[in-house]
């Protein structure tokens, strides 16, 4: 994609959010641009908005400005942004700091911990399919392997080595159409419902229902996004009490499949 950019003088995008820095070093692979909602995993207390630019400088583009050119994210920082005045509070500034500090080990526990999430509803009889970037069947598994290391794994004590971690955002589709995933979605006691990710708490929507519906049928179709698809972003609770959560809900969907059909 870099490449393909930059044949064409444009810079590469990329939006990192889920990945974040302790991942995903997008730059290193030739991006020019990294937009990161530090909203979302980055600072996980969900406390407050905010984000960040970081640029390649000088930048590729054909935008005759040497300003933008030279610096990009100086530019952002002191041009639209100082004009339209989305700025930081500074209490929301030290406390997005200080939730940054713990990125790395929690992304690391969190990973962990969705792959296991993954794996238990992989083998649930109530789930149709799973789908983690973590799981050796994920058709970006691959990608994900080469691109997604945590940082600095090899000069820890605990690993010594590269360690691969697939982030804590995974999906599922829950057998039997839209009404047993709202079943399963309503009788979720633990992981909170709502139109987020990337927070310490586990948090899970239906997409067809929330972030997409605006999209339409056909484009939700078009985006690989079915009716029954739950998204899961599992936060920093113990995996086993994420699992048992799901576990209880999925039973409710199995009970009222069972009675369905004798009925
Ligand atoms: C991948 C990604 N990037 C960016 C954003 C925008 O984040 P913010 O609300 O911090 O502007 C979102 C919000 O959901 C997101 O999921």
């Amino acid at each position: 994609m870099a490449d393909l950019a930059h044949s064409h003088d444009l810079p590469l995008i990329v939006d990192s959010t889920v990945a974040t820095p302790a991942l995903l070093r997008p730059i290193c692979h030739g991006a020019d641009i990294v937009v990161q909602s530090a909203t979302k995993t980055l600072t996980s207390s969900g406390f407050g908005v905010a984000g960040a630019v970081i640029a390649r400088s000088p930048l590729v583009t054909t935008i005759d400005n040497d300003d933008l050119k030279n610096n990009f994210a100086i530019y952002v920082k002191y041009l639209p942004n100082r004009d339209y005045g989305p700025n930081l509070h500074p209490l929301q500034a030290v406390m997005s700091l200080n939730d940054m500090r713990t990125l790395r080990t929690k992304i690391d526990r969190m990973s962990q911990s969705t792959m296991k999430v993954a794996r238990f509803l992989e083998q649930h009889p109530a789930v149709e399919s799973v789908q983690y970037l973590g799981l050796p069947n994920h058709p970006l598994h691959e990608l994900a392997s080469k691109y997604m290391w945590l940082v600095d794994a090899e000069h820890d004590e605990l690993y010594g080595k590269p360690v691969n971690r697939y982030g804590h955002l995974m999906s599922f589709c829950v057998k039997g159409g839209p009404e047993r995933a709202r079943e399963f979605f309503d009788g979720l006691q633990r992981i909170w419902r709502a139109t987020d990710l990337g927070r310490i708490k586990s948090v899970a929507t239906i997409p067809a229902i929330s972030t997409h519906l605006q999209q339409g049928e056909e484009g939700r179709q078009l985006a690989g996004i079915p009716p029954n698809l739950v998204r899961l972003c599992v936060g920093g609770e113990h995996p086993d009490d994420v699992i048992a959560d799901l576990d209880q809900a999925l039973h409710r969907v199995e009970s009222s499949t069972k009675a369905a059909v004798s009925s």
